[in-house]
């Protein structure tokens, strides 16, 4: 079978040449394309291939309709918004992520972004610790675990929410349980937030919930951007000089929000969570396995829309 690796935000060059290896030991054909300008080039390149290997790159119905021997397309990561579920089903093509593989390089980087806020963007400015502070974590799976148990080592007190967990496997994962949204944000000097941007989530943390947070708290997204209300952060963060907004996807009024701000806001320039070598290798490596063994077997364990 043909395997095109699409990356826009290409993995390190070790990882492609092991995703090669499997793929190839594995009897396939391995072509790739990276750092690619538009979005035209990925509908072109897709034309005669079966299996996609993608990161955050761009799967909606047009590079489906386009795709016409496409049979597999494995996100290699854990988000998988990006992919145009409904469109791939009707072209029945099977989808899947490599969940966790990415997880502890994105739960660093949410704790770094912390000391980093923490500790006033690394100026000589008086900072503050971590440590004693109050840590609420907004969906505690595969990241928002790590994040919780790694804050914990720096002496945080860790409480989550997540409906799909009962308060038992919350405690055990180390965190105490919380019931509301709200409960989360009013008690928590820092929120990492760890939900996936779906229709129920998108914008759902404005204005409202983020001036619930306590006097000096700082709101962490190393998740999407579009689960903020933009203007509702705006709102929040002119209303309340000390609360403090740091994350790993650039929200679109961004410019807007350092000009009135400065260094209350920080945006790394392009997502960079889980641009690890490490986890670019294990999810590299993760979604050339899942493809050889979804043709060799049919497996389909990490299918996303079954
Ligand atoms: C994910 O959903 O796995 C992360 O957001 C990583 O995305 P990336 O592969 O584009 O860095």
């Amino acid at each position: 079978m043909k395997v095109l690796i699409a990356t826009q935000k290409p993995f390190s060059a070790a990882a492609v040449a092991g995703i090669k290896d499997i793929l190839v030991k594995n009897g396939h054909q391995v072509v790739t394309l990276e750092k690619y300008p538009e979005q035209k080039d990925l509908v072109a390149a897709v034309a005669d291939v079966d299996a996609l290997i993608i990161r955050s790159d761009k799967v909606t119905a047009e590079v489906l309709d386009a795709a016409k021997n496409l049979k597999i397309v494995v996100r290699a990561g854990a988000g998988f918004d990006n992919v145009d579920l409904e469109a791939a089903t009707a072209h029945k093509v099977i989808v899947m992520n490599t969940p966790g593989q990415n997880s502890n390089a994105v739960a660093e980087l949410a704790l770094g972004l912390m000391i980093f806020m923490a500790r006033t963007q690394f100026t000589p400015a008086t900072g503050s610790e971590l440590q004693g502070k109050r840590l609420g974590v907004q969906a505690y799976g595969n990241v928002g675990r790590l994040v919780g148990q790694k804050a914990k080592a720096l002496g945080m007190n860790i409480c989550a929410l997540d409906p799909f967990l009962t308060d038992e496997q919350i405690v055990a994962g180390g965190a105490e349980p919380v019931h509301s949204v709200e409960e989360l944000y009013a008690s928590s000097d820092y929120l990492s937030i760890h939900i996936p941007a779906l229709p129920a989530t998108i914008k759902s943390i404005g204005y409202d919930l983020i001036t619930k947070m306590p006097k000096g708290a700082t709101l962490v997204n190393t998740a999407r951007k579009e689960v903020i209300d933009e203007d509702g952060l705006m709102k929040a963060l002119e209303e309340r000089p000390d609360l403090k907004y740091v994350t790993d996807v650039m929200p679109d009024n961004y410019a807007a929000l350092t000009e009135k701000f400065g260094a209350r806001v920080f945006a790394t320039p392009k997502k960079m969570g889980a641009q690890t070598a490490e986890a670019n290798m294990n999810a590299g490596l993760a979604a050339a396995r899942q493809i050889c063994d979804y043709f060799a077997t049919g497996n389909t364990r990490f299918q996303v829309n079954k």
